[in-house]
Parts: structure tokens; C-alpha cells; sequence
């Protein structure tokens, strides 16, 4: 059977790259909570229940009455920026929270104030903040940012930390065999400085697990999903996670394809479509970013209906002609900042191929999605690492939208969101101590 969690023993420490819109609402909300001034819905280690024992002896427990979870109380936070405002001041320049929900805590926010980014421009160019490092080479990068985790530890007296990519989005960088296969390679190349293949974010991810942190990543970056990440965090026994926040439309997507899916109805296409106007939108509105994240968008919907298990229903739409067309755009529109609206339209047939459309129009706010996102991805990760789990933990795919898997063996994500859904129930129970009951079918 499975490890058992170890009880937490001290603080943890939650280092963040990226202080903008996603890190100050997440951080905001876990101050204010402590405060008994604000409630983290959407969250799941806060609210969720789950069975654990069958028959007589079923209970539903919350997570923290199954699993030793960290206490809110006992994180510390930190955090690096390529801009140097502190926590107060980029939450209220993030525009996502009102003053009245970030005063309380203006003292503990303004404390808060960025490390410098080990940053390099060719990966976001429109980002032009001067708090960076002076790194010559990628491997001096990890150098520093390992110094700024052993500092952090030291400083704060926290036993544990957990390292969370809250930073923007990269450009893409495609996996080379040469580099990113095996942890020798990806190590010269940090040495030799090859800026083409080695990220910013690989650097973060690199130093976090050599300080023994878990490392989460929060955007659709490349950096832990690489088999030289894998094998790093094998040898370190650390567990890491990505990528991708499952948010808005992808999460409506992962949960509506399975109701197509399961009534056996057939889809023609796809389109989604969005206005954001926020940093992120801006950043992503440079085609080589926006790549990234439409390669990670674009993954969900193959695996939950899958044309060759079903040629009638999901083969016979215009892409290629082997499937059914799958469309995802994103466009910067400053007036709505980080209130985006996005807009599904699903061509679905019917009962002798009689088409109809389903349209779904969503109203979110982004860093509202994902803050409590960011707050599930790092107890769990602490967690997972005092059960002793290492590697990709596939059972934080609930949060992801472009879940690492396997991809040298052929492995294939799960995107279903309620087949997610149990294998995060199941990986609870294991470890706290109960069985993984749950079949996922
Ligand atoms: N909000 C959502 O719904 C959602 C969903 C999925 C993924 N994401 C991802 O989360 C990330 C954060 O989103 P956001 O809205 O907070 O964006 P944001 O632009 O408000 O904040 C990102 C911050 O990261 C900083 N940054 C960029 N590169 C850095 C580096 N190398 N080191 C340190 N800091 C760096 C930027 O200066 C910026 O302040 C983005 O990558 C976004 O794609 C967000």
C-alpha cells in the first residue's frame, strides 16, 4: 500500500515566480483568510469532502481530516519579479481586487517585496521590468536562485518550501532530444549557456528541486515537462506538477465534453474564442507566447473524445479530415483587463447526423479562478512530498490543463474531469492511510 503522510513539522515556505495578478490575488486571499475576513471558495483542500471506508464505516472527511495538510496559518510567502513592485502594490495594480479586500493586509503585502527574475527578454518580449538578475550564463541563473531559496530558509526558519510558476507564459520551446532527454545534457547545456533550449522557468525548476522543493508549473511552459526534469526529480525524491492552471474555458471544456461524450453524440467542431486584457493577454497576444498556451489548449478535448475510438461521432470533421475541427484564439482587449469573457461554440449532431449548436458564454475572472488553484497545487505538492511521492503527480491533473504524462511511453493524459477528479480522490485516501477505492473508467 501506498506511503502515509508525515505530519508537517514547521512552516512552509510558498516562493513564487511572478508577482502580478495571479500570485497577489492567491497570496491576498490566504492573508485575508487567516483573518477570518474572507472565504477561499473554489478551493478544494479548504471545502471538498470525500468517502473514505465502504459500507458501516463510510465517512465523508474533509481533506485535512484525511491527510496532515499544512495549516494557512503556517505559510510564509515569497516571491520574484522582473518589475520591482511589492505585493500591496501590484495587487492594486492588478485591478482584480477591490482596495476594501487588500487593505487588511497592506502590512504583510507591502513585506513582500520581489527577488530579482532570473529573466531573459527573447522569452517575453514584451515584459520590460529592470529588477533582474546579472547572470552571465543559464547555470549562474540556477546559482543565484538556489542562493535566494537557502537565503529565504534561512531567514524565515521554514521547513519546507514549494517553488510555483505564477510567472508569464514563455515562448515555446519545442523538446529536443539532445537537450531536455537526459540530466547530463540539460546540465551542459545550462553550462554551455544554450539560450535557444534552456528557459528562464528550467532554471527556477532546476534549483527548486536541488534545495528540495517541489516545483509547480503554472503556465504552459515546457520546463518540468521533459524527461531531464523527470529524472532530476526522481533522484531527488521531489514531487513536481504541470502545467498550465485549468481555469476558465478549459475547465467548462473538460467538463462538457464528457457530457457529449457520454450520450454518444457526435461533433462536428469546436470554437472557442476569448478577450482578456490583462498582463497576461498582453503577453500572450505575441504569437510565439500564444503558442505555448494554444499547444496546451488545444490537448484537452483529444483525449476525452477520441475520434479513432469513435470514427462516426468524432472522424468526420475538416481538420485533416480525421477529426472534428477544433479551434482556440485569445485576444488582448485592454477595456476588460482581467475580467475575460470567453465564448464556446459547439457544433454537435444528432440522431441520423441532424445538427445542433450549443453556445456557452462565460463571464470569469481569471486570477478569481485561479487563486485557489495556486493554494490546492501547493499543499498538495507539500503533502505529496511527506508521503514520499516523487516525479509528475498525475493526481493533480484536476488542476491542469495540459497534464504531464509520459510521453516517451505512449502514456496519454487524462482530461476528463471527473475521471481527474477521482484519481485526486483516490491519491488522498492513500495517503491518509485508507484504500485508493475509486475505479476510473
Ligand atoms: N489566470 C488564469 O486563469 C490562468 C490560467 C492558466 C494559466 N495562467 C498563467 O499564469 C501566469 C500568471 O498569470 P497572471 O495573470 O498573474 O500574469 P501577470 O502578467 O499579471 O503576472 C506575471 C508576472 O510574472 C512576471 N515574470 C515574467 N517572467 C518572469 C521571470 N522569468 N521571473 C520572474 N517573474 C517573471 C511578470 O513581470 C509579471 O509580473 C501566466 O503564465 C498565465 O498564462 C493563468
Amino acid at each position: 500500500m501506498a506511503e502515509k503522510a508525515k505530519a508537517p513539522n514547521g512552516k512552509l515556505g510558498v516562493m513564487i515566480v511572478g508577482l502580478g495578478a495571479v500570485s497577489t490575488t492567491f497570496i491576498t486571499g490566504v492573508l485575508m483568510t487567516r483573518k477570518g475576513l474572507a472565504k477561499p471558495v473554489g478551493s478544494m483542500t479548504q471545502y471538498d469532502k470525500i468517502r473514505v471506508g465502504r459500507g458501516a464505516d463510510k465517512k465523508y472527511l474533509k481533506y485535512k481530516d484525511i491527510v496532515p495538510l499544512a495549516d494557512l496559518n503556517d505559510i510564509e510567502f515569497a516571491a520574484w519579479d522582473v518589475y520591482p513592485a511589492n505585493a500591496y502594490e501590484s495587487a492594486i495594480n492588478a485591478e482584480v481586487l477591490k482596495e476594501k479586500d487588500i487593505e487588511p493586509v497592506k502590512e504583510e503585502l507591502v513585506k513582500i517585496v520581489p527577488m530579482k527574475a532570473a529573466f531573459d527578454k527573447n522569452y517575453a518580449k514584451r515584459l520590460d521590468g529592470d529588477n533582474v538578475k546579472d547572470a552571465k550564463t543559464r547555470w549562474e541563473m540556477v546559482e543565484q536562485i538556489r542562493e535566494d531559496i537557502r537565503k529565504f530558509k534561512e531567514e524565515t526558519g521554514v521547513e519546507r518550501v514549494v517553488v510555483l510558476w505564477a510567472a508569464s507564459t514563455e515562448v515555446y520551446v519545442p523538446v529536443n532530444e539532445k537537450v531536455h532527454y537526459k540530466l547530463e545534457d540539460l546540465e551542459k547545456a545550462m553550462k554551455d549557456n544554450d539560450t535557444e533550449n534552456i528557459a528562464p522557468s528550467m532554471c527556477y525548476a532546476y534549483a527548486a528541486l536541488k534545495e528540495g522543493a517541489p516545483f509547480i508549473m503554472g503556465a504552459p511552459n515546457t520546463t518540468v515537462d521533459i524527461p531531464a526534469m523527470w529524472e532530476l526529480a526522481e533522484q531527488t525524491k521531489l514531487p513536481i506538477a504541470g502545467k498550465d492552471f485549468k481555469t476558465g474555458q478549459t475547465l467548462v471544456k473538460s467538463g462538457f465534453a464528457p457530457i457529449i461524450g457520454t450520450r454518444c453524440l457526435g461533433l462536428n467542431g469546436w470554437f472557442s474564442t476569448n478577450i482578456l486584457g490583462n498582463r497576461d493577454g498582453l503577453v500572450l497576444d505575441e504569437p510565439a507566447n500564444f503558442r505555448t498556451k494554444e499547444v496546451s489548449k488545444l490537448s484537452t478535448l483529444e483525449s476525452i473524445l477520441v475520434p479513432e475510438d469513435q470514427p462516426d461521432l468524432y472522424g468526420h470533421g475538416n481538420d485533416e479530415d480525421t477529426q472534428y475541427y477544433h479551434k482556440v484564439r485569445i485576444n488582448y482587449y485592454p477595456p476588460r483587463n482581467d475580467n475575460k469573457e470567453g465564448w464556446d461554440n459547439i457544433d454537435i449532431f444528432g440522431w441520423m447526423n441532424y445538427p445542433m449548436q450549443i453556445k456557452i458564454n462565460f463571464l470569469c475572472r481569471d486570477s478569481i479562478l485561479a487563486a485557489p488553484l495556486c493554494l490546492d497545487l501547493v499543499l498538495l505538492s507539500d503533502l505529496a512530498a511527506r508521503a514520499g511521492r516523487y516525479g509528475t503527480q498525475r493526481f493533480l491533473s484536476f488542476f491542469l490543463k495540459s497534464p504531464q504524462h509520459d510521453y516517451t511511453q505512449d502514456e496519454v493524459p487524462v482530461n476528463h474531469l471527473f475521471q481527474q477528479y477521482v484519481m485526486l480522490k483516490n491519491a488522498i485516501r492513500e495517503m491518509g492511510g485508507y484504500e485508493a477505492d475509486e475505479e476510473i473508467d
